[in-house]
């Protein structure tokens, strides 16, 4: 059989953080969020796309508090290293002007993105906004960032699964997992 055609992905290293651990904290998420907003009348989560997608489809049932969801469009990679330069392909559509906003990435690596987008989200005049990552790769910073939610923090690995990809393949991975890059470099880039 073709071996990229099997699954899970054979490019994955070690299984990092389980589905059981991964519902667990983001229950404690959404559980946290719902009682720290319970005097907004406006709250948004604003996600980024595609990463984040299935945390925050996870998280916001775990809101109990009246809210509403949008998206962007943002990219800053190509591959495994950031550019440090991030492209708003596609912007929102709410005005969050007055509304209590919560930034969810999937992940903070360099930090280029989360900062790009939240000067670019203060300029609109929110009347909050935070910041909320599934995991954060602390050690990688190249800016300063307050996370106000972080699912959990990792060491410096290139991982993927649970909305993560590599090159768009490993996002239906219902846990995190590391890649392994001399795997994939094998199987994907020929080297
Ligand atoms: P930053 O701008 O360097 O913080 O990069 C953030 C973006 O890079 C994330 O939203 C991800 O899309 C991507 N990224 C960074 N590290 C990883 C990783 O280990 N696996 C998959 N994507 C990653
Ligand atoms: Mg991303």
């Amino acid at each position: 059989m073709n071996a990229n055609l099997s699954f899970p992905y054979e490019f994955i290293g070690e299984v990092l953080i389980t589905q059981q651990d991964i519902e667990e904290r983001v229950r404690a998420l959404g559980e946290q969020i719902t009682s720290d907003y319970q005097n907004s009348e406006k709250l948004l989560l604003l996600g980024l796309l595609r990463g984040s997608v299935m945390f925050m489809t996870d998280l916001m049932r775990h809101v109990r508090r009246p809210m509403t969801m949008d998206f962007m469009l943002v990219s800053s990679y190509a591959g495994t290293e950031s550019s440090g330069f991030v492209r708003i392909d596609s912007d929102h559509k709410t005005n969050i002007h007055d509304w209590d906003v919560i930034l969810v990435d999937d992940i903070i690596d360099t930090g280029y993105t989360v900062y790009t987008v939240r000067k670019l989200l203060l300029e609109r005049k929110p009347r909050s906004l935070k910041v909320c990552a599934l995991l954060d790769k602390k050690a990688r910073h190249k800016v300063d960032l307050g996370i106000d939610y972080c699912g959990f923090e990792i060491p410096d690995y290139f991982v993927v699964g649970y909305g993560l990809d590599i090159d768009e393949k490993g996002r239906n991975l219902p846990y995190i997992a590391s890649v392994d890059l001399e795997k994939y470099k094998k199987m994907y880039l020929n080297g």
